[in-house]
């Protein structure tokens, strides 16, 4: 299976004996988050992988998300009665099975039909919150009629101040619990791997078009049965002459104002009463700017690496954000989420939650509803697994003192730039 430490990078024998993840149909089969990777990369046409894989240029924040992990063990207690164990943890006031939330993604329609909704439920499920993009295909209002779900609504600004107005109105409307705005991204960030796999901006390379057909179970539940998806939540702010998939898209990044500044933050915090977040910070003096703004909570995020290349990453801005807002606000990381033990490692190191963006989307790709589903499941039992073994029996409990900072590199860093090319042609299905 070529270089084994192309994914973990840890975990890992010398390659001997020859390791395999699975990638297989059945969803019980796949123990770690990992096979459900394996799985979605042996679905799915390349060009949908570096959409879904890829960061920015040379892919350092992105690696660096993940690695930073790497650089915290634990230290776990002996003899602690953790016969009794829970992640419950009550996120923006309400309870939720544990302190994880499913991260906004767009054009989620590439992976599934209806992916959207089928991510709601997964969410719903498993008791905790989704929050639906901007870039999303579903309407809001569809995805809403999800029983059971804690719907947050991520915005994206572009056009004039009447469009999130209105997005903010329906979003509203709909019930969503939260606001999330996203600050880091309205300079779209220089993808270079998934614009290779374009002939145009609107058209495949005449390679991808082609690797594209011969995936022919992920064309049948995509583009084949249902067409080129749109983005429903927005197509109507949108010229209707560029109302085409890839076409909104383009319109979309062109008008987003790089103008965006903390004046359109107290803007929205005006309109917007229920919980606001702002999503992307990264800067100590930024986390002190977003008190004085009155938001209720921070995601610390380099957008899954796709953005600004070079950044730190948030695992490792976390103590410091913590110490500045204190109790004030609500404090979330989301990058390089992968297992149990990364959740706890944010927790201990003063998040309240952490969002998942790729591990949810690899169960999303595997398996639909039940996928996303078991890609939750999984992390919540590894989750509470090493809970037990670092002795600790609430969530709540997890401090810095749990942890060691060692000055060996971490998990993938070395690894992770070679992503998943060839992935497909070097598994083997059990
Ligand atoms: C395919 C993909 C699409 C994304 N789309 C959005 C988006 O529309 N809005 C947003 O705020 N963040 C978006 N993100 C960033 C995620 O919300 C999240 O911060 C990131 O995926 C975290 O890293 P992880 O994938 O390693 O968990 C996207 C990420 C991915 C991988």
């Amino acid at each position: 299976m070529g270089d084994p430490l192309r994914h973990t990078a840890v975990a890992q024998l010398d390659g001997s004996p020859r390791r395999r993840y699975y990638t297989g149909r059945d969803l019980a089969r796949a123990v770690a988050v990992e096979d459900l990777r394996a799985m979605t990369h042996r679905r799915m046409p390349r060009f949908v992988l570096e959409y879904l894989e890829g960061g920015a240029e040379e892919e350092a924040s992105l690696a660096r998300d993940r690695s930073a992990y790497g650089y915290w063990r634990f230290l776990p207690r002996q003899l602690v009665d953790v016969s009794q164990r829970t992640l419950a943890t009550p996120l923006l006031g309400r309870e939720a099975s544990m302190p994880l939330v499913v991260a906004p993604t767009g054009l989620n329609s590439l992976f599934r039909h209806h992916a959207d909704t089928l991510l709601a439920q997964a969410a719903a499920a498993c008791g905790v919150p989704f929050v639906q993009s901007t870039m999303s295909n579903d309407p809001m209002e569809e995805v809403a009629r999800v029983p059971g779900l804690r719907h947050w609504w991520q915005l994206y600004v572009f056009g004039g101040e009447e469009v999130w107005q209105e997005l903010l109105r329906r979003a509203d409307a709909a019930g969503c619990e939260a606001l999330v705005l996203t600050t880091n991204a309205q300079i779209f960030g220089n993808r270079e791997w998934s614009t290779r796999t374009q002939a145009t901006k609107t058209r495949l390379s005449p390679s991808s078009a082609i690797d594209a057909a011969l995936h022919p179970r992920w064309l049948a539940s995509t583009l084949l049965a249902h067409g080129m998806p749109a983005f429903r939540n927005v197509v109507d702010f949108v010229p209707k002459d560029r109302r085409g998939f890839f076409e909104t898209a383009f319109w979309i990044r062109e008008h987003q104002p790089a103008s965006l500044s903390w004046r359109t933050v107290e803007r929205i915090r005006q309109r917007w009463r229920k919980p606001f977040l702002l999503k992307g910070l990264l800067h100590p003096d930024d986390v002190r700017r977003a008190l004085d703004a009155g938001v209720d909570g921070i995601v610390l995020s380099t957008h899954g690496g796709r953005q600004l290349d070079w950044t730190v990453a948030p695992l490792e801005v976390l103590p410091e954000a913590r110490a500045i807002v204190g109790q004030r606000v609500a404090l979330y990381v989301s990058g390089g989420l992968r297992r149990g033990t990364d959740l706890l490692k944010a927790l201990a190191l003063g998040a309240d939650a952490a969002l998942a963006g790729r591990a949810v989307l690899y169960g999303l790709c595997a398996g639909g509803a039940a996928g996303a589903q078991r890609a939750l499941e999984i992390l919540h039992q590894e989750a509470l697994d090493a809970m037990g073994l670092l002795g600790v029996p609430s969530a709540r409990e997890l401090e810095p003192g749990y942890l060691r900072a060692v000055d060996a590199p971490g998990p993938a860093e070395p690894a992770a730039r070679q992503g998943h090319r060839d992935w497909a042609s070097d598994v083997s299905s059990r």
